[in-house]
């Protein structure tokens, strides 16, 4: 029998992340470019696809796509067309090839996707995933943060990516829909919104949606004793520098308000006699959670409601592949039979 390689893999609007068995653990851009015209693809060294942060920096030469934004894995009841369908597999075959599987293994994943994920994200996932991978069980991302932390008993996650918040409350079982809540302010709303709160105050100041990101990550806080944040924007041409101090206060806090509503309504609705365990373990993933003062913010504003604690992963990037590789690890031989895909040639 061919050697079995497992994957978890976080498949995100932003980044896809892997750690696989075979000790892999790597992260891509969700980004997926092709060349516009002969031209460009002489300039891609005559690649018909790019990857990631490569596509992202070539943009201006490529068709790109980022196609997890936007689809059916990530928002319910969208129809995926024939040109996201072939990003997305075209992503997911790039990301498996990076685990570097020997040419006969037998490749095994756990995907993992938000917590709601719809009937049509799951079979976008299988269907891009039918030609790289053996058997795929996809499963909610929160959970598999979760399983990695070994925090089964009693806890909610809050997992902030680019797309989407999603919040997964967890007792000792696999979480059921009754169990989760997903909203869409999250990474790329918090860039949005930073993005006009910049044009209103700073009019004669040029900028991509990109550079705002950039600065958003090196200095979003919602920290009452947060840094000056400065940065440079040109001017017609001319670099300048601007006080975003206040903006990107305000549109980092925007992610506050609606997950605490999420986190209050998971709380409200569950045993009361478990409830005060489980506003005490709160864990804050994915990229967003490296929001300064994110946690407590969160404590601050679940005050009126019977208050909480909050920690924040040691891991954003990986916690959910992690987790994913875990759950993968440890599922029944007999789950991954029921779920064979029809990939051609190994296994
Ligand atoms: N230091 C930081 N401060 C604030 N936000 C950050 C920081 N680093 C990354 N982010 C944001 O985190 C988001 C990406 O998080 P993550 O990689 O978990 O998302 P994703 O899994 O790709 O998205 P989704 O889960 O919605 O599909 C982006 O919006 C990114 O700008
Ligand atoms: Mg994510």
């Amino acid at each position: 029998m061919s050697e079995i390689v497992f994957i978890g893999m976080d498949l995100g609007t932003s980044r896809t992340s892997i750690t696989t068995s075979t000790g892999v653990r790597t992260t891509v851009w969700s980004y997926v470019g092709y060349p516009k015209d002969h031209v460009a693809k002489k300039k891609m060294g005559g690649r018909d696809i790019i990857y990631g942060e490569e596509a992202l920096q070539n943009r201006l030469a490529l068709n790109m796509f980022r196609p997890l934004a936007g689809s059916s894995i990530k928002r319910k009841g969208t129809k995926d067309t024939a040109e996201t369908k072939k990003a997305i597999k075209d992503l997911l075959d790039y990301v498996v090839s990076l685990a570097k599987a020997p040419k006969d293994a037998t490749i095994y994943a756990i995907i993992g996707a938000p917590a709601e994920a719809s009937v049509e994200g799951k079979a976008t996932i299988l269907e891009a995933a039918a030609e790289s991978i053996d058997s795929v069980i996809v499963t909610s991302e929160p959970f598999c943060v979760a399983y990695g932390l070994g925090f089964l008993d009693d806890t909610l996650v809050v997992d902030i990516g680019a797309g989407t918040t999603d919040l997964c409350r967890l007792h000792g079982t696999m979480p059921q829909p009754e169990d989760q809540r997903t909203h869409e302010i999250a990474g790329d709303a918090i860039d949005t919104l930073f993005a006009s709160l910049i044009k209103e105050k700073y009019p004669e100041a040029q900028f991509s949606i990109n550079m705002v990101r950039q600065f958003k990550e090196k200095y979003s806080s919602v920290s009452t004793k947060m840094d000056e944040a400065v940065v440079e924007m040109p001017v017609a041409g001319k670099p300048t520098k601007f006080n975003v101090t206040e903006l990107v206060y305000k549109a980092a806090y925007s992610i506050v308000p609606p997950t605490v509503a999420a986190l209050q309504d998971l709380i409200a609705t569950y045993d009361p006699e478990f409830q005060a365990k489980m506003r005490n373990h709160i864990l804050l993933g994915g990229g967003g959670c490296q929001i300064k003062g994110l946690g407590l913010a969160i404590e601050k504003a679940l005050e009126e409601y019977g208050g909480g604690k909050v920690v924040t992963v040691e891991e954003p990037q990986y916690a959910g592949s992690n987790g994913a590789l875990k759950v993968a690890l440890d599922m029944p031989e007999h789950f991954w039979k029921e779920f064979k895909s029809q990939r051609p040639g190994a296994g």
